[in-house]
């Protein structure tokens, strides 16, 4: 009995690729997704994301009740003590920096890893991370999010998500991004400087990063960060 209880409670996490997921996993994933941001449009995830997304599961029992999406994207971001051409000491401080893009706005990504003297970061970018309601609290995302980064840190150089609970993630090693913000885009850099709460982990490859230069990332058709 006592063997069955703790079988029935048991927590297990599992990652899978979205194309090998089939129709219950998905309606599950939808409904932990819904149920924990308020959110109808989750509805439309598998729409969003076709193929190539990494989730991560966590199980009670049989019941998904905890999930993570890692994507690829590509943060570019100064690298501690080599931002060359002045860029470091222009990326100080949003407001100066706000205004070095704007006077760059025709600069092309490239010349972006130019001036900065470093390439695009291949980025574990984390979305729809959610647990059911019901089991909040009880260590489930936290589970997920620690077996997200041991995985990510074979396949990607660093991992960025956008969140409003900084504090969760803190604890697990995230920290966020003080240094401006921007997306780039085919037209130069688009600034986001209402853009909050962008967080990076440090993985095994990650190199060092200046915190308070400038971080972009390539602008999606539906949102930059
Ligand atoms: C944020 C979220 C994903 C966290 O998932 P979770 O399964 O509740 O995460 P955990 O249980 O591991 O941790 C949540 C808190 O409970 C605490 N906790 C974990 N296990 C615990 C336990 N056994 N006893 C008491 N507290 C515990 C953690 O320390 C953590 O505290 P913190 O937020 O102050 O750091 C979940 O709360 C959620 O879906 N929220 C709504 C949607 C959302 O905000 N998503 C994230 C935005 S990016």
């Amino acid at each position: 009995m006592i063997g069955k209880i703790l079988f029935m409670t048991e927590m297990t996490i599992t990652s899978a690729l979205t194309e090998e997921l089939d129709a219950g996993v998905r309606e599950a994933i939808v409904e932990v997704c819904v149920a924990a941001h308020g959110e109808e449009d989750f509805r439309n995830l598998f729409t969003y994301v076709v193929a190539g997304g990494l989730h991560f599961m966590a199980y009670r029992g049989e019941e998904v009740v905890s999930h993570a999406l890692v994507t690829t994207r590509w943060l570019q971001a100064e690298l501690q003590g080599v931002g060359g051409a002045g860029m470091n000491s222009r990326a100080k401080g949003r407001k100066h920096v706000k205004t070095s893009l704007e006077t760059s706005s025709r600069a092309l990504p490239g010349d972006f890893v130019k001036v900065g003297k470093q390439g695009l970061l291949r980025t574990a970018y984390v979305d729809a991370v959610a647990t059911l309601p019901a089991y909040q609290g009880q260590g489930y995302g936290s589970a997920l999010l620690r077996r997200l980064a041991r995985e990510a840190a074979g396949e990607w150089e660093i991992a960025c998500l956008e969140t409003e609970r900084a504090s969760f993630y803190e604890r697990l090693g995230w920290e966020v991004w003080r240094g401006p913000l921007a997306g780039r885009s085919d037209g130069g850099l688009v600034p986001t400087p209402e853009q909050t709460g962008i967080m990076i982990l440090r993985l095994p490859r990650t190199p060092a990063l200046d915190l308070d230069g400038i971080l972009t990332i390539e602008c999606q058709p539906a949102r930059i960060w």
